[in-house]
Order: C-alpha cells, then structure tokens, then sequence
C-alpha cells in the first residue's frame, strides 16, 4: 500500500480536570490525509479540532499517538508547515510587513532585502492590505486586517502543508469571499495540502476536496468523512444548483444539530479507525432511481 501524504495514528489527548478527575478530549484518533487534499473540519466548540490543528503543526505534543508527514514523524515546527491561528498570533512589535517578511526571511535565507520585500508585499496586497496599512503594528489595526495578516504570512511562506484554524472568522462576508477565491487560486497553482477548521458548512462545501465530521466530547470522534464530489473550478454563484450541493449540506446541519452527540463517550473497541467515508452521489444516485421507477 502506497503511503499517505500525512497520517494520524492512535492520536490520544487527555488533561487534567478538576470536574471529571481527567478530561479526555479524544482517543485514539486516525486520519489520513492524500498529497495536494483540501480537507476541511467542522464540529462543535470545545471537541477538540484546534488541539488536533496544532499536534499536526508540531506545536503541541498528544498524549498518544504520531502524526507522520511524508513518512517521518512530526517532532515539532518546521516551514514545512504553515499554520494561521485562531487568534492570529503575530508579533506585536513587528509592522503588518515586517511580520511577513520575518516569516519569508526565514523561509528563504539566500533571497535578498529586496526580494523578500517584493514577495511580502504581493501577498499583502492579495488580502487587500496596502496603501501604507503594511506599515502598522497589530495593535493599529482591526481584528480582520490582523487575520489577513496572518493569513497573509501562512500563504507567502508557501509551506506543504497549509493548517488553517478558522482562518476567515473575524472577516466580513465580502472580504472572506475574496480570500476564499485567492487562496483556491494558491492552492491550485501550488499543489500544496491543506487542512482548514471551520464552522461555516457553505464555506466547507465550496473550498474542500472532503469534510471531516467531528462528533462533542468528550471522547470526541472523527465519526465521518464526507467526500465533496462537486467538479472544479467552482464558482459561488453556481455551486448551489449542482444537485449535490443540499444533499451535502443537509447532511452535515443534519450532523452538527443532532448526529454529533450522538457518539460520546469511550469507543468499546480497541483499536484507532479511520472515518466513516461517506459520498453524497451514491444516496443520490439511488433516490433519482427510485424517483424514476
Ligand atoms: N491546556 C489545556 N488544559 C486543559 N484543557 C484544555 C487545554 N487546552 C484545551 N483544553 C480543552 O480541550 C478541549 C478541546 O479544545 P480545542 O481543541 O481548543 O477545541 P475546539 O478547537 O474544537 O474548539 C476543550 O474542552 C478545552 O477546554
Ligand atoms: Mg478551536
């Protein structure tokens, strides 16, 4: 069997807890995700997705369990992969600029001052910052401008993997529609994998190869992935007429309002397992049989 691009095996996360003794987030989680994968996750507050994002980034260590990227073990942050926070941590002495070219500067050594400079600033004004906005510090700036930095940052280090954690959360509708498109395009022209969290399901739908359904914790579950088989490139006016599309969508509000409780609670079996794969087209395929008999 051939090697996945990035594989999850029996990845286990537990805290201390005051209420319950000890919190168990999830266990025994597997997940495998293909080279160049759009792979989206969405589930409820609290189950545990940023702490999955971030064992994938090497910047938390699980309890149990590997994550192997390219067929080695991820042992802490490299370049390789890119992440954009929930809080878009920059630095808060750095310019909008300075924290991206900070970022290139280390990604590119040999690149010069003004090499650095140029691919910056290309991918600030891809989000929409320019005009001497590049020259404030975080704290000039609004909440969404800040996200764009970060956003700005992940994307013009280029990384393999691409880990997104609620990346358009704090932007209004039409700034997110602009992102969206923009980094379709990046993911398009670069092959680069992503992995994105997101509570948005239009959004999931519209940007992923596959959605991954978490069920609440504890003992959170990947319980389902859910493959988007609607044709690129996609456009946001006619996406909603493919047949498929409320299908999806019906089924993952179907999921998040009720199915996600569902599954609480220890797995009585022993080992990881992957999702469930679900494909929308099949119960299609089926019903407009049944329509047509
Ligand atoms: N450092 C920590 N100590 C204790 N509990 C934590 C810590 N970090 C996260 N948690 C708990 O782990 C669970 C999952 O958190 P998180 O991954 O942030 O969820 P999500 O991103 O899905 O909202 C939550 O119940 C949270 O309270
Ligand atoms: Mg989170």
């Amino acid at each position: 069997m051939t090697q996945s691009f990035l594989s999850v095996e029996g990845l286990t996360q537990r805290y201390p807890s005051s209420e319950f003794g000890e919190l168990t987030v999830f266990e025994n989680l597997d997940l495998k995700i293909e080279k160049g994968e759009f792979v989206s996750i969405t589930g409820h507050s609290g189950c545990g997705k940023s702490t999955i994002l971030n064992v994938l980034a090497g910047l938390d260590e699980a309890n149990e369990g590997v994550v192997i990227m390219e067929g080695r073990e991820v042992s802490g942050p490299s370049l390789d992969r890119g992440v954009v926070f929930q809080n878009y941590s920059l630095l808060p002495w750095l310019s909008a600029l300075r924290n991206v070219t900070f970022a290139v500067e280390s990604r590119h050594p040999e690149w010069s001052a003004d090499q650095v400079k140029e691919h910056a600033n290309y991918y600030l004004n891809l989000v929409g910052l320019n005009d001497g906005v590049e020259h404030r510090k975080p704290s000039q700036l609004s909440g969404g401008m800040r996200q764009r930095v970060s956003i700005a940052r992940a994307f013009a280090t280029e990384p393999k993997l691409l880990l997104l954690d609620e990346p358009f959360g704090a932007l209004d509708a039409l700034t997110r529609g602009t992102i969206q498109d923009e980094l379709l395009k990046i993911w398009a022209g670069t092959g680069q994998t992503i992995f994105m969290i997101t509570h948005d399901v239009d959004e999931a739908i519209y940007l992923s190869d596959r959605i991954l359904l978490m069920s609440n914790g504890p003992y959170a579950k990947i319980a389902e992935s859910v493959e988007i088989e609607i044709d690129r490139p996609r456009s946001r006016g006619s996406i909603v007429e493919d047949a498929l599309y409320y299908d999806i969508r019906n089924h993952l509000v179907q999921f998040l309002t009720s199915r996600s409780k569902e599954f609480s609670g220890p797995s009585s079996e022993s080992g990881g397992h992957l999702p469930k794969m679900v494909r929308l087209s099949e119960n299609s395929i089926i019903k407009k049989k049944t329509m047509a008999l």
